[in-house]
């Protein structure tokens, strides 16, 4: 039995949806303004960081585990650039909070010593940090009891890299290497 027409307009219709995808979708439009608190206490916003490459990672300080390993391996991407020479002053590690009930901005200016002097870490209210997850597409939730002191919170675990311009670049998850970090950001640089 012969296809009719409008199934195969129908059939187009839907692959060239799905080649398209929604907009929201769009790996160019991860990333944006945002307007935060430094570790040092001064409000800052995408502006100060611009020209500068910038990796960042989402987190939180009373992260047990993934956290520390992932920042870790940022500030030794960080070294391994500095090894080969590679000038740091155009690239910014960033780490964002996803829980700036606890990260006071105290309390973020003593995580991020514990990783590398160049890393700027940022803190706000909670609608500043709910625009700023939104805006790179950074998912978190509390875990269960909420009220407890030492809850959790499940968070996407990425560090992105963005550019000059603050545009999207790339990001890595925890099978990339400090490595193929280093590796991404001097192809950038050059
Ligand atoms: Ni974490």
């Amino acid at each position: 039995m012969p296809r009719k027409p409008w199934i195969a307009i129908l059939a187009a219709a839907l692959a060239l949806l799905s080649a398209c995808g929604p907009p929201d979708q769009d790996e160019a439009a991860i990333g944006g303004p945002f307007t935060l608190t430094s570790h040092e206490g001064e409000r800052v916003s995408e502006a100060d960081f611009a020209g500068d490459y910038k990796l960042i990672y989402f987190g939180y300080t009373y992260c047990p585990d993934v956290c520390p390993m992932e920042l870790a391996k940022m500030s030794r991407a960080l070294e391994i650039l500095a090894d080969r020479q590679v000038k740091l002053d155009r690239v910014q590690p960033l780490f964002i909070t996803v829980d700036p009930a606890r990260d006071t901005v105290e309390q973020v200016a003593g995580y991020v010593s514990l990783f590398h002097p160049k890393m700027v870490g940022l803190t706000g209210s909670q609608a500043e940090i709910d625009a700023v997850t939104d805006a790179y597409r950074i998912y978190s939730r509390k875990a269960e009891d909420p009220g407890a002191a030492d809850y959790l919170v499940d968070h996407s675990s990425l560090i992105l890299l963005m550019g000059p311009d603050g545009g999207y670049i790339d990001f890595f998850s925890a099978s990339d290497s400090a490595e193929d970090i280093a590796n991404a950001v001097d192809q950038r640089i050059g």
